[in-house]
């Protein structure tokens, strides 16, 4: 009970805290309303720059503080203070006195901020789960009101313009964060029992940012195991990332009020402007861990960074407010979404999170804060108003637009220099990547897979040969195959021709099941697992049989067409069709693959029967089967042979045999086969 009602009341102070910030700023807007953009721009950013300042240079002095009192005492004590000034500033109205209680409100809050995230927990039974709940809860309390405070500012000031003259405008704002403060000491006031223990120990974010972020002991653990490879320069790529988020995200809010006023908005512009900015942020924290799942978290990062520079452009060009507000919120969720997936980079996954990694990140937002605050709105004031002449239209650039550009240029060049740092993902082009990751893939380049099916172990001992047979549709494979074994036969040798899928019994159904058009909704797993269930039957009837007695097997195709279809053409992770094919098939590996080449439409163009179930995939489909089949062979020249099969049967069946004579063993002279039972057997046909 009384967790709850502590809750509520520190729900309330937080509200007051956020809405403190656009009241203040309209307050200072408000005063300054008779200057020039300009001198405007620059009174809001040095209330936001004095709003943040005690966070930068006092955060221990209020921690230490907050530690001395009593816990309720000092939330009562942060309530009425914050309270009383904020009902000072309309009633002195002058801009120093704002700036000075835009300060003083900001240190008072940095005297609650601790209190209340330690009184929460410390009304919990003292185990970690209780614990760590409340302290989650106690973030929530803190954060959680900004978008309700934003809100509430746009209809504050709504009521405010259509009620209030102009010189009294801002005062409401004022007079209502004042009040919600008042009903927050209020409901503490009424809490008797909050346990005055926990001590308090804030360190100061200068400090922090000057030790950097060490999560875990040593050089390596530099950036934790999130950023394992990289050391210290993916670390500056992280610091340079975060930096660039708080400079957006802060340049937006530092020149929001003014660039509203260009923008023929008012204090419920700004309010909107400030409620997309936090609900986008939100969005973006909830959404960034849960997007892309298998996409490199680093080079989340660098993109997150990328679109909302890319944002801010537009944001800063189009002179619309809707759109401003839009762009806004979409600038908020990319930022929030680097701000989590920084933290994430950061934290060693393998330590408990101790805290250090994100006020690392939090310092350095927070510093980025204070200067973006300070000198956006002067580079504002220095750009000043322009009209371009754009053969006929003009174009009206105010000094607000041109801030926020340049903030844009400077986030655009930190994310290219932070994505090329913190990429780990080296010579891994980045669309494919994104694909296979939107399919909930990780992509792998086709050198990788190649690898990774040449190290299947190879089956040795056999005494067999086998030589499979591969191509997309139409490409003749089963035409040349069957000319080789005819020559093969010709030549003496015992050969068994087979094909996959459908070789055998089982065989025959699964490949009625694979290819038959109403097959509908198999997974590509499932389609990956029927055909390596088609071959380990294969392998098991037919394969193995023949080559324990020496013949040469020739098959119309064979893993390489998993690998191809299955993996390229189906977009699933190629390791771990080769993966499933090495076990399916004991490792067996052809002594050589023709393989016939190609284009996808050419080839299908060729096929007379009416198109089977995996024929009328689309030509994408088709396309990637052909790079997939080429990227294999391509990895291991010594045991494929690539051929174009656009050129004349003849030609190609003498390449073949060619390439065929060279793997199979030295001729046995005439009249030794009687006495060796070994390779080839030669039959009389
Ligand atoms: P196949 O009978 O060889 O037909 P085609 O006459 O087109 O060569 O192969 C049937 C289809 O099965 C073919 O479209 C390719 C596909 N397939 C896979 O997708 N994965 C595999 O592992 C195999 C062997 C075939």
């Amino acid at each position: 009970m009384p967790f709850r009602r502590l809750r509520s009341a520190l729900t309330l102070s937080g509200l007051g805290l956020w809405l403190s910030i656009p009241a203040l700023t309209a307050m200072a807007a408000a005063l300054t309303r008779d200057d020039d953009a300009a001198a405007r721009a620059q009174a809001v950013g040095a209330v936001l720059a004095l709003m943040l300042l005690p966070a930068v240079l006092l955060a221990p002095v209020g921690g230490m503080l907050a530690a001395r009192v009593d816990r309720r005492l000092m939330l009562l004590i942060a309530d009425v203070l914050r309270l009383v000034l904020l009902v000072t500033v309309p009633l002195v109205g002058t801009l120093p006195w704002t700036m000075a209680a835009a300060f003083l409100v900001a240190f008072v809050g940095l005297l609650w901020t601790p209190a209340a995230g330690a009184s929460l927990p410390a009304l919990v039974p003292d185990d970690p789960e209780p614990r760590a709940r409340a302290h989650r809860s106690a973030i929530r309390v803190v954060a959680g009101p900004a978008p309700v405070a934003a809100l509430l500012f746009a209809i504050i000031a709504l009521i405010a313009e259509g009620a209030l003259g102009d010189d009294s405008r801002a005062d409401l704002a004022a007079f209502v964060t004042a009040a919600v403060f008042l009903v927050s000491a209020a409901v503490v006031a009424a809490i008797r029992d909050i346990p005055a223990s926990v001590p308090i120990h804030v360190t100061s974010p200068l400090k922090l940012i000057f030790q950097g972020p060490r999560t875990s002991a040593g050089t390596g653990g530099a950036a934790g195991a999130g950023a394992s490879g990289g050391g210290a320069g993916a670390v500056r790529g992280l610091g340079l990332a975060v930096t660039a988020a708080s400079l957006m995200a802060c340049a937006v809010v530092a020149v929001a009020r003014v660039h509203t006023g260009e923008l023929g908005g008012g204090d419920a512009g700004y309010g909107s402007i400030l409620a997309a900015l936090t609900l986008g942020v939100a969005s973006g924290l909830f959404l960034g861990p849960r997007v892309l799942a298998p996409f490199s978290r680093r080079r989340l990062l660098g993109l997150a960074v990328l679109a909302a520079a890319v944002t801010l452009v537009v944001l800063a060009l189009v002179q619309n407010l809707v759109v401003v507000v839009f762009a806004t919120g979409l600038l908020g969720v990319f930022a929030g979404a680097a701000w989590t997936t920084a933290a994430t980079v950061l934290t060693d996954p393998d330590r408990a999170d101790d805290g250090r990694p994100s006020d690392y990140l939090r310092s350095v937002a927070l510093v980025t804060g204070v200067v973006a605050f300070a000198v956006v709105p002067l580079i504002a004031g220095a750009a000043g108003s322009h009209r371009l002449d754009l053969g006929g239209a003009v174009y009206d650039v105010d000094g607000t637009g041109a801030a926020l550009l340049i903030a844009a240029v400077l986030a655009l060049l930190a994310g290219f220099v932070a994505y090329k740092r913190l990429d780990d993902r080296h010579g891994i082009p980045l669309v494919p990547d994104l694909r296979a990751a939107l399919h909930g893939d990780v992509y792998t380049p086709p050198e990788q897979a190649a690898a990774a099916a040449a190290a299947q172990p190879v089956h040795r001992g056999q005494r067999g040969v086998f030589i499979a047979f591969e191509g997309g549709e139409g490409a003749g494979k089963t035409t040349q195959a069957r000319l080789a074994a005819i020559w093969l036969r010709d030549h003496g040798y015992d050969v068994v021709t087979t094909h996959e899928p459908g070789a055998t019994k089982i065989g025959m159904r699964l490949r009625a099941m694979l290819l038959d058009r109403d097959t509908t909704g198999l997974s590509d797993r499932a389609e990956t697992l029927l055909y390596a269930a088609d071959r380990a039957d294969h392998i098991a009837n037919v394969i193995k049989p023949a080559m324990d007695r020496g013949a040469i097997v020739v098959s119309d195709r064979y893993v390489d067409s998993s690998l191809a279809y299955q993996g390229f053409g189906r977009q699933q992770r190629v390791e771990d069709i080769a993966r499933v094919n090495a076990w399916a098939t004991g490792g067996l590996v052809p002594d050589l693959t023709v393989l016939l080449e190609i284009p996808p439409r050419a080839g299908l163009d060729r096929l007379s029967a009416p198109a089977d179930r995996i024929e009328s995939e689309s030509d994408d489909f088709h396309e990637r089967v052909r790079t997939g089949f080429r990227a294999l062979a391509e990895a291991d020249p010594d045991r494929y042979l690539i051929l174009d099969a656009s050129r004349p049967q003849g030609e190609l069946s003498r390449e073949i045999q060619y390439r065929i004579r060279e793997i199979l063993p030295d001729p046995i002279p005439a009249g030794t086969e009687d006495v060796t039972s070994t390779f080839p057997i030669i039959t009389d046909l």
